[in-house]
């Protein structure tokens, strides 16, 4: 086949950085993905504060694979070696101590910009039509998320690293039939030991990295073909210029570059300040028990997983052992998290932002978010503590209140789900502005 010459472009500036940038182009689509993905890639112009997250989510990501790889390079996989090896690099390594607390702290920071951004998501309707697939792929990266900071946990061979994955994988054994060997399995022992430790490392810094980075670029992706949403759920594509343009859309470069870079700083300066101040955070990102070396004979006072999946711990705790077996527990915390995938086929209402929304959902929406951050709190709370909460209450029908609590609020948070197709139809919404609001 004949090869026709791409037409030369002019250097987009001068010097031979832009000579540089011309002989790429004839050799890579270097100045058309420019052009698509940036200048030419119209956004809504009304974006406000919740959409800084994407962004920094990718930013955490880049942060977590850059600083994991220095941890990878003085950290040894081995049962025998592993705790020691972290303390070398705390205590050794010229600028360890750095790396491993941006490593620890950036897990925490992932999951609360992950969830603002979900909730985000939640507020303005982004998962509804044409954005289903893009949430799916959102959804498919919190589950692996959940999986990496799983893994990622073991591996300090601290108290809460060991007997949290014991706990943890054991609930596998809880399912009928092949539940026990099923954690026989997981572990590769009938204990968790050096083989559970070495593929988990093997999980932690290869296989789910991968799959995140892929799920990441098949969100962007989706998001490039449909486009943003914007706090005002009203497609910017419908009103074009006379240039095809959105008339409501600027150019995501300069405008939300720029706007992302403030973002950026301002994240920075809070993850700054806790990874040289607090980077234990009171004990809610890195936990005490996990600075003592695992030790299989002696069991914690108290497990609890670290904060960001308390809330899905409290519901586990919330559901009776029915016929002795932990099971609806565990099929209740499964199912917490696979029904966010269903959201876009439930929600029935005609108008996708909070702005317009009627009553019922705004209701419905913040029940859900309290009874998520209380079982958030419920689950870091000891169970020995839950029969005292809250002080001199006395038990409930033979339970104590804050079980009571507990189960109360994951019927909500599965209420809000499941409610959705009855009472988003039923709502009285706004009508919605024809152009975004400024
Ligand atoms: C590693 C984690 C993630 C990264 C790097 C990421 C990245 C991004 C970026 C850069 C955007 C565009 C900017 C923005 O709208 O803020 C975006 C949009 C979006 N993301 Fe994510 N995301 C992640 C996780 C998730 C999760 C867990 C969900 C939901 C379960 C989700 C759902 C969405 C939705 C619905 C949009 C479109 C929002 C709109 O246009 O209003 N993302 N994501």
């Amino acid at each position: 086949m004949a090869h026709t010459p791409k037409a030369a472009i002019e250097p987009p500036i001068p010097g031979i950085l832009g000579k540089a940038i011309v002989w790429a182009d004839a050799r890579f689509p270097l100045v058309k993905l420019y052009k698509e993905q940036l200048t030419d890639y119209y956004a809504p112009k009304n974006f406000n504060f919740w959409y800084y997250f994407g962004s920094l989510a990718m930013l955490v990501l880049v942060m977590q694979i850059v600083t994991g790889i220095f941890l990878t390079m003085n950290y040894k996989p081995d049962a025998k070696l592993a705790f020691a090896s972290v303390e070398y690099i705390m205590r050794d390594v010229t600028g360890g101590w750095l790396i491993r607390y941006m490593h620890s702290t950036g897990a925490s920071m992932f999951f609360i910009v992950v969830y603002l951004h979900m909730m985000r998501g939640l507020m303005y309707g982004s998962y509804r039509k044409p954005r289903e697939l893009l949430w799916v792929f959102g959804c498919m990266i919190y589950l692996c998320l959940m999986a990496e900071a799983f893994f990622g946990y073991l591996l300090p061979w601290g108290q809460m690293s060991y007997w949290g994955a014991q706990v943890i994988i054991n609930l596998f054994a809880a399912i009928p039939f092949i539940g026990e060997d099923l954690a026989v399995w997981i572990r590769g022992d009938y204990n968790v030991g050096d083989a559970t430790l070495n593929r988990f490392f093997a999980f932690h810094v290869i296989a789910i990295p991968l799959v995140l980075l892929g799920l990441v670029a098949a969100h962007l992706m989706a998001l490039r073909e449909v486009g943003s949403n914007n706090p005002d759920g009203i497609e910017i594509k419908k009103n074009l210029s006379a240039d095809g343009t959105p008339k409501d859309g600027i150019p995501f470069h300069p405008y939300y570059t720029i706007k992302d870079i403030v973002g950026v700083v301002v994240f920075l300066a809070v993850f700054s300040a806790i990874v040289f101040f607090a980077p234990e955070m009171g004990g809610y990102f890195l936990e005490a028990p996990n600075f003592v070396p695992a030790d299989p004979l002696k069991t914690p006072e108290h497990i609890a997983p670290v904060w960001y999946f308390t809330p899905f711990y409290a519901m586990l705790r919330a559901v009776p052992s029915y016929f002795g077996t932990q099971f609806w527990g565990v099929a209740v915390m499964g199912a917490a998290t696979l029904i966010l995938f269903a959201l876009p086929w439930l929600d029935r209402g005609k108008v996708k932002s909070i702005r317009y929304r009627g009553p019922i959902y705004k209701w419905f929406l913040t029940a859900f978010v309290i009874s998520f951050l209380v079982l958030g709190y419920l689950g870091v709370v000891p169970t020995t503590v839950w029969g005292q909460l809250p002080k001199g209450l006395p038990l409930v029908g033979g339970m104590d209140f804050a079980t009571l609590v507990a189960r109360i609020l994951t019927a909500v948070y599965f209420a809000f789900f499941i409610l959705m197709p009855w009472y988003t139809a039923k709502d009285k919404e706004l009508p919605e502005p024809e152009r975004v609001t400024y």
